[in-house]
This record gives structure tokens, C-alpha cells and sequence, in this order.
């Protein structure tokens, strides 16, 4: 068995190549996914190719002064070419899985309003295939970002209810597509960081703002986020409700006299068991207060609510969370009772977790405080970067938003197992970003060690954590930082695009290895 795990991935530092503690048994469960994520948008380039349609981010990128570097994801790391080569770096790192979006406009580049792209069907088929062949299982993502620019232009997207019948068609697209060899699928990448983004700082398409928030000249931040968020949940209940009654069903869940019906179902082709699950993925920061007091702490709460539970609690229990409904009053659209009881019974097969850093949050509800540009006024709070005594809540990194804070790991883990009653979660991403070109990354090797070890942590102290992502595989195009935030396993060189191991990639994939050998 180690043969397959001996190819070197590449040269090494050995005095920094910390792995798993050997010798000590492993918390994951055998079963136990370790991959790497990536995103179409971020990932694919070929933007123009074999039929794909344009989606907002070609649109959004193409419009000078939105992209730090002036880039574009035009060619990204051109994974929708290279991706066999890419597979092959997965292979040697170890990984059993595979975390990818599609690109929605390359199925469906006018939506619903023209036809299915066969070359796009094609392409995916042929990227599941090779995984598959290697033993990686895919895990994809519907939507991470990217949408067809279609429906921007007919109806505002997701200000728009009409989106729901586009994404559920979008869906039933996939699974019949490829739901007979995907085993894992999420409606939504982070539809708290898309909502917050495009509709109240701005800094995503179709950047929409108004106020304090940026330099808009449209939209409403104080609404917009929840209009669009409310479609974006009942997008997903859409998708969620369609697999769970014509796709995941499986002869299982059909009493044996009534296995007659389910096969003459199958023979009509109305049901396709398929058996797989579904789930949601959200941004998950963790939070501090900065004092000890009830007000700070009350933000906490707030801060949870208005970022991740936003989300998680429709999705679960089919209502908004206390806090939001409190504070926001008429400005939160409602759920029908019929919308409400939907969501509550198809509820998740898992939540993925997005995790990186923590916050320190400050209460400005109760007290007056200086929330800093693009703070929600409505939500009455700071998230605030300097620690009490002005030192950090973790060890600050080159990227303005990323503190190393482990212990936000095991802790935000353990707060979704308890809210959610241990609904089975996958740690969806994970990683470390650079401003410079290192290879010699120790920095992102004790960080992902680290976090390794809090969530090994949560679950030994009984979290159902069942698989763990790197963000990423590769260096690539990071949103509004375009390419001077890497946080490949490999270093991408421009415009070459040669992939070069960091220490990193040598170091996780010790630690799978360490793994295999532990379980
Ligand atoms: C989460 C997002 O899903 C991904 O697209 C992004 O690149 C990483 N965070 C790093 O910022």
C-alpha cells in the first residue's frame, strides 16, 4: 500500500516537515475525506471556450478598476485545460476527493432562457471520469460566485425571485448529468459572503451599494444583502427539495411491498436513484468578544446570526434567526408557512464549513462605539482586528483579513455541532494566504497543521466532522486580490503556468499518508 504513497511531490525541507505525531492514533474516522478545493471561476479560464456563456465575474472583471492587479480570470490557471495534469499533482499529494465547482454558464449560458452546452456536459463528464479513475471522489459545488450574466441582465439575479426556477433547472441539469457518480453536492459556496459583497460593499458584481458602504451608485445596502440572501435560500430549498424526491431516493427508503411502484418509476426514468447527499457551505468566522461584558457578549450572538446562522437556520429549521427577526424588523423578507415547513423537512445532509480566521467583535448596539467603514449599522456591532491591550486575536499574516487563530477552529466547529445537533459537517476550506511567492511556505505548514489539530480536537470531543479541504491545490485568481494572494500548494508562475510544489504539498501529503497509517 505505501508504494502508491512514495512518489516524492517534490524536493523538501526536512527540518520544517512537520507532519502528523506519528506513532499517536488519528481522531478522523477511516473514512475520512482529505482534499483539496477550487472554484470554476478561479480555476478554469478559458472563458470563451466551446460554448460557454458569460457569467457576471468575465463581465465584472473586464470593467477596469475592480481587480487590485488589473487581472481577470480570463485563462486563471487554465485547470478547464490542464486539468489531467492537475488530477496527477492530486494523486501524488494522496487526496481520496476533490472539491469543484461548475461553471453555471458553461451548462447553461443563457439560463433557462436558451440550451443546454453539450461541450460543457462533456467537460465535466470527463473531469469526473479521470477523478473517478484515480480514486479521487468528486464533491461539487453548483454555485461558487459565478452566475450566468444572463440573468443579471433579464431579471437582477438574485433580487429577483425568478432566479429560484433558473437554479432549480440549473440543478436537475447536474444531477441527471452527473448525479450518478457524484456522490456529495452543495447548492451554494458562502451565500453570506456572495450577499454581503454584491449588495452591500459593492466590491463583487453587480456591485450594489448605497450609504457608508462604498461608491455605488445603486442599490441598498440595508435591504438588498436579505432580499438576495432569501432567494439564495430559496434556491437552494428548490435544488435541495428536487434531489431528495426524484434523485437521492434510493430502493431503501421504499417499503418492500411497495418496490413494485419504485421499480416502475425507475423504468419511466422518473426516479433515478442515486442515493448521494446534499448540503450547504458557509463562510464560518469565529468570534471574540473584546470584553467580558454581557453587551459584547450579546454581539457575539448577533455576529453569528447576521453572518453564518442567516443561512444555516432557514436551511435547518426553516426560519430566520431571533436576532435578525429582532433587529430587522419588515426589512427581513418572511417565509411562507409552506416555504417554512419545506425547508424544515428537506433540511441538510451536511454542513461545509469555510473556515480561516477569527475576529474580535465589539458591541455598538448598547454602546457607542467607531464601527469602521462597511459595518452594518443595523447589526450594532464592530468587528474589531485590534485585541484588547492592542495585540491580535492570532498571529497576523500578510493578508489583512487573516489572523492564525486555531483554536477558532475546534471552537466554531463545536458551536455549529451544538446549534445544529451534529448534523454531519466537512471543514470545505481551509487554507493560508501569501503576498509573495515562497516555496518554502513553513508559515502555511504550521497554520494547516494547527488547524489540523483543533479540529482533531472537536472531534474527539464528538463533533461528526467527516472530511477536510485545502483551499487550494494551486495559486489562483483570488476575487478583488486577482493574483497577489496565493494560497496554492503549489506555486502557479505566470504566464508560464508551470505548478511548482511548496514545502506544503509535501507536507500534506505526509500527513495523509501519516494518516492512512494511523487508522
Ligand atoms: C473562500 C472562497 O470560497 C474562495 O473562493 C476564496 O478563494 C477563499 N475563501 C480564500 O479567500
Amino acid at each position: 500500500l505505501m508504494l502508491c504513497f512514495s512518489l516524492a511531490v517534490g524536493s523538501s525541507n526536512p527540518v520544517s516537515l512537520r507532519s502528523a505525531d506519528s506513532g499517536v492514533s488519528s481522531s478522523f474516522p477511516s473514512n475520512f475525506l482529505f482534499g483539496t478545493a477550487s472554484s470554476s471561476y478561479q480555476f478554469e479560464g478559458a472563458y470563451l471556450s466551446d460554448g460557454k456563456g458569460l457569467n457576471n465575474w468575465d463581465v465584472f472583471t473586464h470593467t477596469p478598476g475592480n481587480i487590485a492587479d488589473g487581472t481577470t480570470g480570463d485563462i486563471a490557471v487554465d485547470h478547464y485545460n490542464r486539468y489531467q495534469e492537475d488530477l496527477d499533482l492530486m494523486s501524488r499529494i494522496g487526496v481520496n476527493s476533490y472539491r469543484f465547482s461548475i461553471s453555471w454558464s458553461r451548462i447553461l449560458p443563457k439560463g433557462r432562457f436558451g440550451g443546454v452546452n453539450q461541450a460543457g456536459i462533456v467537460h465535466y463528464n470527463n473531469l469526473i471520469n479521470e477523478l473517478l479513475q484515480r480514486g479521487i471522489q468528486p464533491f461539487v459545488t453548483l454555485t461558487h460566485y459565478d452566475i450566468p450574466q444572463e440573468l443579471e441582465e433579464r431579471y437582477r439575479a438574485w433580487l429577483s425571485p425568478q432566479i429560484q426556477e433558473d437554479f432549480r433547472y440549473y440543478a436537475e441539469v447536474c444531477f441527471i448529468s452527473f448525479g450518478d457518480r457524484v456522490k456529495h453536492w452543495v447548492t451554494f459556496n458562502e451565500p453570506n459572503v456572495a450577499a454581503i459583497r454584491s449588495y452591500r460593499s459593492g466590491i463583487f458584481p453587480p456591485s450594489r451599494c448605497s450609504g457608508s458602504f462604498g461608491n455605488c451608485s445603486h442599490g441598498d445596502s440595508e435591504t438588498e444583502p436579505y432580499i438576495a440572501g432569501h432567494n439564495m435560500i430559496l434556491s437552494h430549498a428548490a435544488a435541495v427539495n428536487l434531489y431528495r424526491t426524484k434523485f437521492q431516493v434510493t430502493t431503501t427508503h421504499f417499503p418492500p411491498r411497495m418496490l413494485g411502484i419504485f421499480n416502475l418509476l425507475m423504468k419511466f426514468n422518473v426516479q433515478k436513484e442515486q442515493g448521494g447527499s446534499i448540503g450547504l457551505v458557509l463562510n464560518a468566522l469565529w468570534y471574540e468578544p473584546i470584553s467580558d461584558s454581557t453587551e459584547d457578549q450579546l454581539a457575539v450572538e448577533r455576529a453569528l446570526a447576521f453572518f453564518m446562522n442567516w443561512f444555516l437556520d432557514p436551511a435547518i429549521f426553516g426560519r430566520y434567526p431571533e436576532e435578525m427577526r429582532q433587529v430587522l424588523g419588515p426589512k427581513l423578507p418572511e417565509f411562507s408557512s409552506y416555504e417554512s415547513r419545506l425547508l424544515k423537512r428537506i433540511g441538510l445532509d451536511f454542513i461545509g464549513i469555510n473556515h480561516y480566521t477569527s475576529f474580535y467583535i465589539k458591541d455598538c448596539m448598547f454602546s457607542s462605539c467607531e464601527q469602521g467603514p462597511g459595518a452594518s449599522k443595523t447589526e450594532g456591532l464592530a468587528l474589531r482586528l485590534e485585541q484588547k491591550n492592542g495585540s491580535y486575536i492570532g498571529e497576523p499574516t500578510a493578508v489583512d483579513w487573516l489572523f492564525v487563530y486555531p483554536r477558532g477552529m475546534e471552537k466554531i466547529v463545536t458551536y455549529i455541532k451544538e446549534r445544529y445537533n451534529n448534523v454531519p459537517m466537512f471543514i470545505t476550506e481551509n487554507g493560508f494566504g501569501q503576498t509573495r511567492d515562497i516555496l518554502n511556505d513553513v508559515r502555511r505548514v504550521d497554520y494547516m497543521s494547527s488547524y489540523l489539530d483543533a479540529l482533531e480536537t472537536a472531534v474527539r470531543k464528538g463533533a461528526d466532522v467527516r472530511g477536510y479541504f485545502a483551499w487550494a491545490l494551486l495559486d489562483n485568481f483570488e476575487w478583488t486580490s486577482g493574483y497577489t494572494t496565493r494560497f496554492g500548494l503549489y506555486q502557479v508562475d505566470f504566464p508560464s503556468l508551470k505548478r511548482i510544489p511548496r514545502l506544503s504539498a509535501t507536507w500534506y501529503k505526509n500527513y495523509i499518508e501519516n494518516f492512512i497509517f494511523k487508522v
